[in-house]
């Protein structure tokens, strides 16, 4: 089993280029089959998420061919089942991006309910709420979400929870349904407009894409495009605040500074510098860091997906901190690890309390899920002597070269397979 082998305690110092938004990539691909003409993607990261969707998708007849690392061209002419049962797909949560695709283009689709990170219950009763209001009749049987529509008509469909997914997955359905569709309560974050600029860039009629109110008029067909993804706001905002917790410096380059605001303004808060350029962010952490309060909440919001990272800082700032997980009901599993190198928090509820301690000290702990095993990751950078993080094929669904981009920063840092590996890392890092 590999694991990450480092040892603590080096500012991390240089200039590091972000990759395309896995959470923005996963839908695009998914709605690239609603074409039969090609479709060319750029600045695809080469993460396990993504490579499971791309397989699946293949497994229904879909050509996909990667042109180079970062891009891919898709062709769905060739579909020929629309049951989604590839058994990878069941891990990965954008699995359920098939439904709204096929069934906006197809009016059926049969895929394997979702998995992905277990960080609360994540229900998915909006989308198949907003798939019944467009005509589709949709029910769940041997693990399997079955949709099928004589027609999809347009519907005003007002979302009981903001959901990232569901307006992803009712949005693309909508896209080839007849008439208007109107999305209240939608989410705004950056992926929710990159796949609806996507689908604009393929004959959709979408507007308002990144308020809460989502306008769709059904078109009947969708040609083919080029289009170039996002940067990613998580890893972005994962190597900024790995900047704060090792006090090092900096520049996260190919981002776009807008998406990242919530999380530059906690940094600033927490005593960091920060400094914004046109496509870049640069983040300095000279001082000692200070306590702050965060609630997780969605975009604008701090991002739930950076509430482990910016606990990591918290736990080293100054005096008591407080951060409330208004998302997912089970995100703060990692706290129990994060407390073996040191840290002290208690988790009540969906609150962490957290009292700021002068360091943490290195230990062998396990990656729970993506985003905290990434967050243990950079604690361990800061820790004092060395720390195994086991348990990393979740941190390679979403970081496309986690270690060698923070070895290029100056971390100590490998990838190591057995106890004799990291016996070597050891005696080569001193
Ligand atoms: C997506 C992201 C994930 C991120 C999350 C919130 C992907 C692949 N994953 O997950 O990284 O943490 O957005 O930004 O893009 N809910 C319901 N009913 C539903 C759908 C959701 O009650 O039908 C609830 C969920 O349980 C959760 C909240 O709404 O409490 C937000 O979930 P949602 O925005 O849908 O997250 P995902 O799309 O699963």
């Amino acid at each position: 089993m590999e694991q990450y082998a480092m040892k603590g305690g080096s500012p991390l110092v240089g200039e590091v280029e972000i990759g395309g938004a896995k959470n923005a990539a996963l839908p695009i691909l998914a709605a690239s089959v609603m074409t039969d003409e090609t479709v060319y993607i750029e600045n695809i990261p080469d993460v396990r998420d993504i490579n499971v969707l791309l397989k699946a998708m293949g497994g229904i007849g879909v050509l996909e061919k990667r042109t180079s690392r970062h891009c891919v061209t898709i062709n769905a002419s060739q579909v020929h089942t629309l049951v989604v049962e590839d058994d990878n797909i069941k891990k990965i949560r954008a699995s359920y991006y098939l439904i709204g695709a096929l069934l906006g283009k197809y009016k059926e689709a049969t895929v394997a309910l979702p998995g992905g990170c277990n960080i609360g219950s994540r229900a998915i009763d909006q989308h198949l709420k907003g798939f019944r209001a467009l005509g589709a009749q949709v029910h769940i049987e041997y693990g399997l979400i079955v949709a099928k529509a004589e027609k999809l008509v347009g519907a005003h469909i007002y979302m009981d929870v903001v959901s990232v997914g569901a307006t992803i997955n009712v949005m693309m359905a909508a896209a080839m349904a007849e008439g208007q569709t109107i999305i209240e309560n939608a989410a705004k974050e950056p992926h929710v407009v990159d796949l609806a600029n996507f689908l604009n860039s393929m004959g959709a009629n979408i507007k308002g894409a990144g308020t809460d109110v989502i306008r769709i008029k059904g078109v009947t067909r969708l040609h083919g495009t080029e289009y170039a993804i996002i940067p990613d706001q998580i890893e972005a905002g994962t190597f900024m605040f790995a900047a704060a917790v090792t006090k090092g410096d900096v520049t996260v380059k190919n981002v776009i500074p807008k998406h990242l605001e919530s999380i530059s303004a906690k940094l600033l808060e927490i005593g960091c510098e920060v400094e914004e350029s046109d496509d870049a962010v640069r983040v300095v952490a000279s001082k000692p860091l200070l306590h702050t309060h965060v609630k997780t909440l969605p975009y604008p919001g701090f991002p739930t997906d950076m509430q482990p990272q910016i606990t990591v800082a918290l736990a080293l700032g100054k005096g008591t901190s407080i951060v409330t997980e208004s998302i997912f009901e089970n995100r703060f599993k990692y706290v129990d690890e994060l407390t073996r190198m040191g840290a002290d928090i208690k988790v009540e509820g969906n609150t962490a309390i957290i009292n700021g301690v002068d360091k943490y000290t290195g230990a062998t702990i396990l990656a729970p899920d993506l985003r905290a095993g990434a967050a243990l990751v950079i604690a361990g950078l800061a820790a004092h002597g060395y720390t195994v993080v086991d348990e990393i094929q979740y941190i390679e669904r979403g970081y496309e070269d986690f270690h060698i981009k923070l070895q290029s920063l100056g971390a100590q840092i490998e990838k190591v397979q057995t106890d004799r590996d990291f016996q070597k890392f050891k005696l080569k890092v001193g």
